[in-house]
């Protein structure tokens, strides 16, 4: 058992922790990696039963059991979080802004109906899992833990209304780089990702199974990925794949506003705000397909990107509006999004200032 220490605890609250007899790591190459296949030992289980959350529990990363007819299954009230661990080669390792995925989590909890998770019980038993599992942080330059955190609804009812119960989980898997190459997108013009009064600002699962198909469509027409655009006109410019995407334009940095079909991604707030501090103009706004198809004519087009947890930065080599095939600069010709990938690897690996006090180190 350990103790609770995080300074905004409530009451205290002990982690139980059963550790596995056999760890999985010796026959584990964390030098070769493919995204999201790997988990490491452990994992962490919190319940939610009777409107109440029950002691956080790290036991050995094993399959559940659960009713077939859990509502989970049949209606998708699920949501999820993203984030990472980085060690380096000295050993140093952490966090990277865990507080914002927590807040983001119990966003997405509450549009979806479902309990908030007490933010100190979930950065400490977070800490604890990374902390107990932290061999399985891979030290190469592009390489981290990534952390998935989820909520799902557990009630054994097949009608259809909100879960009494619910389980959180957390699990983490090693990593290497998400993207390999730049990525070339579709502008996608007939399905929508998200719609306004949806939930496409929250991390529900289901926004994710409805971008499968159309994904799917342009993987098949050669593309990597969609560039996602309005519900309504289909004309202005959302997110790309599963990420927030940027665009420079004259050398300034232009994204689109947040809204309720826009997902406050971490990655994003951070290259904003790096972006800013390096003197660049920032525009936060909506902006259009045909101002994109504008500025790769006249040639102020110099950088596109998708940011995200997983692939932090995601250059994009070319982007198909229908028959307009636009090719965009060469990667080596990206100013911006190569000195943020490095920016964010280095603080990420502990070599540079943390001036806005991102990291929480755990070592
Ligand atoms: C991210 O880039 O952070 C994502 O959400 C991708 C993830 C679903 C693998």
């Amino acid at each position: 058992m350990h103790r609770l220490t995080h300074k905004n605890m409530i009451e205290t609250q002990l982690i139980q922790i059963e550790k596995t007899k056999r760890s999985r790591l010796p026959e584990t190459d964390l030098e070769q990696l493919e995204f999201g296949k790997t988990f490491s030992d452990h994992m962490l289980i919190m319940d939610y039963r009777d409107g109440k959350w029950s002691s956080p529990k790290i036991e050995p990363y094993r399959n559940l059991s659960i009713s077939p007819a859990s509502s989970v299954i049949h209606y998708g009230q699920s949501i999820f979080e993203g984030m990472k661990a980085f060690k380096n080669k000295e050993g140093r390792y952490g966090l990277f802004r865990p507080d914002k995925n927590i807040e983001r989590m119990n966003r997405s909890a509450v549009r979806m109906c479902m309990p908030t998770i007490p933010e100190n019980v979930f950065m400490d038993g977070l800490c604890e899992l990374v902390r107990l599992d932290n061999q399985w942080i891979p030290t190469g330059e592009m390489a981290s833990l990534y952390i998935r955190p989820f909520l799902f609804a557990i009630d054994e009812y097949i009608g259809v209304k909100a879960s009494k119960d619910y389980r959180f989980m957390i699990i983490t898997s090693p990593v290497n780089a998400y993207y390999t190459k730049p990525v070339s997108v579709k502008v996608e013009r007939k399905y929508t990702r998200a719609v306004k009064g949806g939930t496409g600002f929250a991390k529900a699962a289901g926004n994710y199974a409805g971008s499968l198909y159309p994904a799917r469509l342009a993987n098949e027409q050669g593309y990597d990925q969609l560039l996602w655009t309005d519900a309504t006109e289909h004309e202005y410019i959302e997110e790309s794949g599963t990420m927030n995407v940027m665009f420079v334009i004259e050398d300034r940095l232009i994204t689109p506003a947040l809204s309720e079909t826009i997902l406050d991604g971490v990655t994003r707030r951070s290259t904003l705000q790096v972006a800013k501090d390096w003197g660049l103009q920032v525009e936060e706004r909506r902006i259009s397909v045909n101002e994109i198809v504008e500025a790769h004519r006249s040639g102020t087009l110099s950088e596109a990107f998708g940011c995200g947890t997983a692939a932090t930065i995601a250059h994009i080599r070319a982007i198909a509006d229908g028959d307009n095939m636009m090719e965009l600069p060469p990667i080596e010709e990206r100013k911006l999004g190569n000195k943020l990938m490095k920016y964010f690897t280095d603080l990420k690996k502990f070599r540079t200032d943390d001036k806005h006090g991102w990291m929480i180190e755990l070592s």
